[in-house]
């Protein structure tokens, strides 16, 4: 259980919104180090929406920022069209495949393609990490060299999954090339000391157990191609087996191919 916590007496109003929106408690404004019934709050922030942990030695707050620090500098010197989720995309030359991520999460990889000319429709099924995106891209849509890129990137508050079995149920035509699958894989203790903003992260969503249906779900869609990122030793997502591997810097791509990419 979280809560939604204004930073002053500016954001009150925003936050008792927010707070009924996800359907939760909106605490007085106060330090985060002083909160102690929750182990982490929506903090809202005069620099935007972030998830911030409680208590006296908790790390600073993670937000979604497409305009500094690790986005901007992926975006500006991360390898473009080189980078191995363009090359696991279908990104050659001219071929801007369009996109369905359905495990949106924070955006980055939806960014990242973004970035590089894709249309992207993200779903994203929690609807605090749904709050984080929404806010990072309203900041971001400001700017002059950003606001095109996230022009190509659309939100939807929703489960990828249920809306791809909606498609299929009704014989609707998927409106992308490939969907794009990263979905939260069970992690062992060691590796939760990871990044900071990954174990916040990891609080927040839990383990998506229900990867195989989404898969499922996918392929029924009927794309032409079918992206899964991996952590480096996970075992390939139940199921189909991928048509190709291909190894990332910090982790792999499971291809599914079913038929060509529209040039
Ligand atoms: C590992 S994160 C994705 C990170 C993302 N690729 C990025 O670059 O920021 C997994 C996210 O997928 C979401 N998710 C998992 N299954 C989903 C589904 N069926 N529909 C929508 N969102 C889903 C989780 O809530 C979580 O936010």
């Amino acid at each position: 259980m979280f809560a939604i916590l204004p930073f002053s007496d500016a954001e009150v109003s925003i936050a008792l919104q927010l707070a009924e929106h996800l359907c939760c408690v909106c605490l007085p404004v106060m330090s985060p180090r002083d909160v102690s019934e929750y182990e982490q709050v929506l903090w809202i922030h005069p620099e935007g929406l972030a998830i911030q942990q409680t208590g006296q030695k908790a790390p600073g707050p993670v937000r979604v920022d497409f305009l500094q620090g690790a986005q901007a500098h992926r975006r500006l010197f991360g390898g473009g069209a080189g980078q191995s989720v363009a090359k696991a995309i279908g990104i050659k030359g001219k071929r801007r495949p369009t996109v369905l991520d359905a495990t949106a999460g924070l955006g980055r990889d939806s960014f990242v393609l973004a970035s590089l000319g894709c249309e992207v429709q993200m779903f994203e099924r929690n609807p605090w990490v749904a709050a984080l995106l929404a806010d990072g891209m309203k900041r971001a849509a400001e700017d002059p060299e950003v606001g095109p890129i996230i022009d190509r990137m659309k939100l939807f508050q929703q489960d990828g999954k249920d809306y791809l079995t909606s498609l299929t149920a009704q014989s609707q035509a998927l409106n992308a090339d490939v969907i794009y699958l990263d979905p939260m894989f069970p992690h062992s203790d060691k590796s939760a000391e990871v990044k900071k903003d990954m174990k916040a992260f990891r609080t927040l969503v839990g383990a998506d157990e229900d990867s195989a249906e989404l898969l499922a779900a996918a392929v029924a869609a009927n794309p032409c191609r079918i992206v899964v990122k991996r952590a480096r030793k996970a075992p390939a997502i139940e199921g189909v087996v991928p048509s190709m591997v291909l190894e990332g810097k910090s982790g792999r791509f499971d291809i599914y191919t079913f038929r060509a990419l529209p040039d």
